[in-house]
């Protein structure tokens, strides 16, 4: 395998030079690209895709052609991991995600095997990320990502998305240590996942807090922060001679920025709900950070987005420790030309901060 050509990304991941700013986006691969639509129409559907290691590695690489990102991240989805704890999982066209038996007492819970050996289970996906890496052939690294606990249970709870996240709640008011054992028996499974993931060739990991923002602070911490620390300390930090940065991501989280540094990832993943010249100020000496761009600024016109570009750029200043992203993922409806427009801005907007 070639060495790798770009590794700006995990330069800064790392809070070392580089010569310009890294940029990829969450959910790059997806529907907004027509080339990603063929190709989940000739997979036959959604899931299908995922367990086609083949066709997952030709979506993962599609934006690494089309935008020139400089990551790639994993095609997945973080639902696969309840899927092989046994839930029943499926998408509906235009629906979102749907478990038929959503965990409702603590029996159910109960039942929940323990993920040991993600090559058994999840074996699919362990042979998307060698056959993805192989196919990059050191053009770009490779993100792996899981979902964390608070959020895959929210879905497995709920059977589904949710507005008010009714069941979730009741069960983690009234039934507070079924709630510890389902996050429990979650993280070792995404932990030994992730390290499953790092061991096929994943040179960073990504873990979506999707849902954290709608705890309480102290639930937070509880629930979901605690969690995702205990991953953080099993993860297997060093491969191929390079250490592997981890990346934690709680959208709606930036009151809890601090403590989510202290947890002992490598980098913080932003939403846009803050400016990144003021979380720089409270953790930026700690942690890389990875942001921050309203993925709505991608349907305004390009010098629109160049100037949001240049804004954020010149909040964030000189100095390393950025790996340029959205808040949160980009939607279908965005034009592709928008998004080739942010990943050129942000490369040629950045090197003056880096001179
Ligand atoms: O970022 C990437 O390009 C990698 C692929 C990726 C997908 N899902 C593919 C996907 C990643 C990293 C995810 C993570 C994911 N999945 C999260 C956390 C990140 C976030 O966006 O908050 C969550 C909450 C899910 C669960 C999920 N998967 C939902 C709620 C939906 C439906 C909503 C939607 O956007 O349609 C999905 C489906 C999904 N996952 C699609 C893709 C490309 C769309 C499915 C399709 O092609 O029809």
């Amino acid at each position: 395998m070639k060495p790798l050509q770009n590794d700006l990304f995990l330069r800064a991941c790392l809070r070392e030079n580089v010569e310009r700013t890294p940029v990829w986006m969450m959910r790059q691969a997806g529907r907004y690209l027509s080339e990603y639509r063929a190709t989940r129409a000739k997979a036959g559907g959604f899931l299908n895709l995922c367990r086609s290691p083949e066709m997952c590695s030709e979506v993962t690489l599609q934006p690494i052609d089309i935008l020139n990102a400089d990551a790639a991240i994993l095609f997945s989805d973080i639902l696969v991991v309840p899927e092989a704890m046994g839930m029943d999982l499926s998408f509906g066209t235009g629906e979102g995600p749907k478990f038929s038996d959503p965990l409702t007492c603590r029996a159910d819970v109960e039942k929940l095997p323990v993920l040991d050996d993600p090559t058994r289970e999840l074996g699919y996906v362990m042979d998307a990320v060698a056959t993805i890496r192989r196919d990059l052939n050191g053009r770009v690294p490779l993100i792996g990502f899981t979902g964390s606990p608070w959020t895959l249970a929210t879905y497995m709870v709920e059977g589904g998305g949710s507005k008010n996240f009714s069941k979730v709640k009741a069960m983690m008011f009234n039934e507070p240590e079924t709630m510890h054992l389902l996050l429990d028996k979650l993280a070792d499974s995404v932990a030994a996942y992730l390290n499953g993931q790092i061991a096929h060739g994943a040179q960073a990991v990504q873990i979506f807090d999707t849902w954290g923002g709608i705890l309480t602070s102290r639930d937070y911490k509880a629930f979901s922060l605690d969690y995702m620390q205990k991953i953080v300390s099993k993860l297997n930090r060093e491969n191929e001679g390079r250490r592997v940065p981890v990346i934690l991501y709680t959208k709606g989280g930036m009151g809890w920025l601090e403590a989510i540094a202290d947890t002992g990832c490598d980098v913080v993943g932003l939403d846009w709900s803050i400016d990144i010249d003021v979380a720089k100020a409270r953790i930026g000496d700690r942690v890389a950070l990875q942001g921050n761009m309203d993925p709505t600024m991608l349907y305004a016109q390009p010098d629109r987005i160049r100037a949001e570009v240049k804004d954020i750029l010149a909040r964030f200043g000189r100095g390393n420790g950025h790996v340029f992203n959205l808040g949160h993922g980009i939607t279908p409806d965005v034009p592709p030309e928008h998004a080739i427009a942010f990943f050129k801005a942000v490369r040629e907007e950045s090197v003056q901060y880096h001179r």
